[in-house]
């Protein structure tokens, strides 16, 4: 294995795109962390998240369950099935994330999007990410899973705490903490299925009861896959699409004079500056790929942000460009376990950049604070400090009504 390719290493992890490109050229090959076999072109990236049977993501689930924790049924989430498991349970909980449920919830999170933009250009100096990116997902999965309002300022702290199981030898305050989040979100989601069967509503959880198809213990693992699953990345996706409007300002004013344009700029994000860059197989046997035997039982780093730069499927691929079309992206994966919460996800960036860009003119991002996550899978600022410039209009209305922050 070649040392030098770490996809941890700090400089990759600020922008990974130019060892995305050497890592092309190999074309498949280990790379650091724990020698991973990386697949990096577009053709291999499909080729792998289209077959189950020999690309498992069954094994994934015992990096969630070290022998620190007895019990997590994150484990058994669906991302961590595979057919025929899986095709069972996928059809039994998509309908959820179908259009009818998406239609219902979309004037809340209107309103919800339309709230924290008020807020924030009124406020004007914001951590985009605490501030906007953050609670719009956070409150939208609260809503979807049909719990208090209170409960989501928890979501985000449950989310941190179940990602960072895999990560080896934590402190044994940190297993406390982990144990305690996990205690609480079973707790939580007991009550909220003891609810739900006792008065059914028009929710997530009423519709997955209804079906009865799904044992208790289903139920309750597929809730704790969706608390990670659900926020992180489109926290991501939003603050991304600043990052790259910052060095596209033209591309702002384009969509602002024309917001029917806002979808498209946020399909060239997932794809160009995806919030969601790789994923994890188990090779279920050797397996001869781009010319390289990938060896039974090895794990396989599926870099989609990398195929996703690859010039033979995207012509000037390192450019961002509004007007591309018809080249499907792989942000929400492909195969069996494309993203089930896709339309959500487009939904809420659609909402959360309509409700912001009506109300700004423009912005400036402070540069010299950018802080990327440390992480393989999900890439995105920690946070994102941002100068708002809000249209006349609502500077007109800012003079009139005093905010939080005068
Ligand atoms: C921009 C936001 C999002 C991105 C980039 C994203 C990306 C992904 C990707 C790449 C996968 C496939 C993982 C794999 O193949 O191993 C996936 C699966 C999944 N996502 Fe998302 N996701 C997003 C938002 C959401 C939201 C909002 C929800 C739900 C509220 C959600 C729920 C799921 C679920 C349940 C799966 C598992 C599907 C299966 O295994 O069949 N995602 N997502």
């Amino acid at each position: 294995m070649n040392q030098s390719l770490n996809l941890m290493a700090p400089e990759v992890r600020a922008n990974p795109y130019p060892f995305y490109e050497e890592l092309r050229r190999g074309p498949v090959c280990q790379v650091e962390p724990g020698g991973m076999w990386a697949i990096s072109r577009y053709d291999d990236v499909v080729a792998v998240l289209k077959d189950p049977r020999r690309f498992s993501s069954e094994g994934l689930g015992r990096s969630f369950r070290p022998p620190w924790l007895e019990r997590n049924p994150t484990a058994d989430s669906l991302v961590m099935k595979d057919p025929p498991e899986h095709t069972r349970l996928r059809t039994l909980v998509g309908k959820a994330f179908g259009g009818p449920a998406l239609s219902r919830l979309e004037p809340r999170i209107r309103a919800i999007a339309e709230e924290l933009a008020e807020a924030a250009v009124r406020r004007q100096d914001v951590d985009f990410v605490a501030d906007f990116a953050l609670p719009l997902p956070t409150r939208v999965l609260n809503l979807f899973f049909g719990l208090e309002p209170s409960m989501a300022s928890r979501l985000k702290r449950w989310a941190d705490d179940l990602v960072s199981i895999p990560a080896s030898q934590p402190s044994p305050e940190r297993i406390a903490e982990v144990r305690q989040s996990l205690a609480e979100m079973e707790h939580c989601f007991e009550a909220l299925i003891e609810a739900r069967r006792a008065e059914p509503s028009d929710d997530l959880v009423s519709e997955l009861l209804r079906s009865e198809a799904l044992t208790h213990e289903e139920l309750l693992s597929f809730l704790f896959g969706m608390v990670p699953a659900g926020m992180e990345t489109t926290v991501y996706l939003l603050a991304n699409t600043m990052v790259v409007l910052a060095d596209h300002p033209h591309e702002l004013e384009r969509v602002r004079a024309e917001p029917a344009l806002i979808p498209r700029l946020v399909e060239e994000v997932l794809r160009y500056e995806p919030p969601g860059q790789s994923s994890l197989r188990l090779a279920t046997e050797d397996v001869e790929l781009s010319g390289v035997t990938i060896p039974r039982g090895a794990l396989v780093v599926v870099l989609m942000g990398a195929a996703m730069r690859d010039e033979r499927r995207f012509p000037q691929a390192d450019r961002f460009l509004l007007e591309r079309e018809g080249q499907s992206h792989l942000s929400f994966g492909h195969g069996p376990h494309f993203c089930l919460g896709a339309m959500l996800a487009r939904l809420e960036a659609r909402l959360g950049l309509e409700a912001l860009f009506s109300r700004i003119r423009g912005f400036s991002l402070s540069r010299s604070e950018l802080s990327w996550s440390r992480s393989i899978i999900a890439r995105g600022p920690l946070s994102l400090s941002l100068h708002l410039e809000p249209t006349h209009q609502q500077s007109a209305d800012a003079t009139r009504q005093p905010g939080p922050h005068p």
